[in-house]
């Protein structure tokens, strides 16, 4: 396995579009890194450069100890997998998982060993006379895989590999994802733009929008750290609530809307330097508590029992919030509902530049 190594990969397009402005990080040998963002922000387009099918504008690329901006993707020692599967319709499962061995000289007794063994890993074994028109959607992706396996490369790329499956079946497959990880203790870039998907899979994330990177680090890092207002609410379901407002101290620390209503924060977390200022102020539907002393009672609107827990749309003032409640006696819309906010759950924003503050 080999770690890879970006400083400053760049895409420009022939016309002109930037869809990646410098990119720098690394993977470190054996991990699993996720890129996440938004459908158009870049994702596939960073992939297909490491890759090698798509060109470098700028910037270096290494895998391992080797600069491989101009190295065909032949001799880069990477297989990718695709949300499409680019199984071939008229072989059968043994023979797609075969082909790209043969291709490259291998023996046929080493293709034989090698197709048997990521057959066996994946559960396979009882399909390799199929072809792929006669698999389901899960089955069709672990022979995608399994082509993958079969390689033994240095590093897998992984695009949206399971944006194609229903959702229990996705959350099957991540989690074979993640164990084939474990057990073969590779080096995996994974892109996805479903940010559970990233959250649970990746031990690193990297979080992109409009081809720049946004923020880079552990899931539970980012989640409660974001660095920015994309960051934060990008992460998290339901989405981060975001008021802006002047913060004012009165008795206690208060957050004044533009609709003239005004939002208490308990407790401590805010600073001096902050009163009077304009602020966007961010609040995760968990920290929304139910409570009277010291908070506010705003409108609710439309409860979403899932099970586990609720989530209540509520509106204060003019503004819609969400809050993430615990299973129980279910608050009645129309009512008003008694919530505290804790200042030590905020996360403040620059409404300038979007950077916390
Ligand atoms: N060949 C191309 N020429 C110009 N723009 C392109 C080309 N390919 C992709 N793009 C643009 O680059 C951006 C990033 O694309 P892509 O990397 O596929 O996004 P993602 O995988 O994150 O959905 C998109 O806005 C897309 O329209
Ligand atoms: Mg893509």
């Amino acid at each position: 396995m080999a770690r890879v190594d970006l400083d400053e990969v760049r895409k420009v397009y022939p016309n002109g579009y930037v869809g990646v402005a410098g990119a720098t990080f690394e993977v470190a040998d054996g991990e699993l890194l996720v890129l996440v963002g938004p459908s158009g922000c870049g994702k596939s387009t960073l992939l297909r450069m490491i890759a090698g099918l798509e060109s470098i504008s700028g910037g270096t690329l290494r895998i391992g100890d080797r600069v491989v901006n101009d190295v065909a993707p032949k001799d880069r020692d990477i297989a990718m997998v695709f949300q499409s599967y680019a199984l071939y319709p008229h072989m059968s499962v043994a023979e797609n998982l075969a082909f790209g061995l043969k291709l490259r000289g291998h023996d046929r007794a080493t293709v034989e060993a090698r197709v048997r063994e990521a057959a066996a890993t994946l559960e396979l074994d009882a399909l390799l006379e199929r072809k792929p028109g006669q698999l389901s959607g899960g089955q069709r992706q672990r022979v995608a895989l399994g082509r993958a396996l079969v390689r033994n490369p240095q590093v897998f790329l992984l695009d949206e590999p399971l944006s194609n499956l229903d959702a229990k079946l996705r959350m099957s497959m991540r989690v074979e994802i993640a164990h084939l990880h474990r057990q073969l203790g590779a080096t995996m870039i994974y892109v996805t733009h479903d940010q559970i998907e990233a959250m649970t899979l990746g031990q690193r994330i990297v979080v992109l929008d409009r081809g720049e990177i946004q923020q880079i680090d552990t899931p539970m890092a980012l989640y409660e750290r974001p660095a920015n207002l994309f960051v934060a609410t990008f992460l998290g379901s339901p989405a981060m609530n975001v008021l802006r407002g002047r913060l004012a101290r009165e008795d206690g620390w208060a957050l004044a809307l533009d609709d003239g209503s005004r939002l208490p924060l308990a407790g401590e977390g805010l600073r001096e330097a902050w009163a009077g200022r304009e602020l966007d102020v961010g609040i995760r539907p968990e920290h929304l508590q139910r409570g009277g002393d010291g908070g506010f009672a705003p409108t609710v609107e439309v409860v979403e029992p899932v099970g586990n827990e609720v989530f209540v749309n509520l509106r204060h003032g003019a503004h819609p919030l969400i809050a993430r409640l615990p299973p129980g006696e279910l608050p009645q819309p129309g009512a008003a509902l008694p919530l505290r906010l804790d200042a030590a759950h905020l996360h403040v924003f620059d409404p300038e530049t979007g950077r916390r503050l």
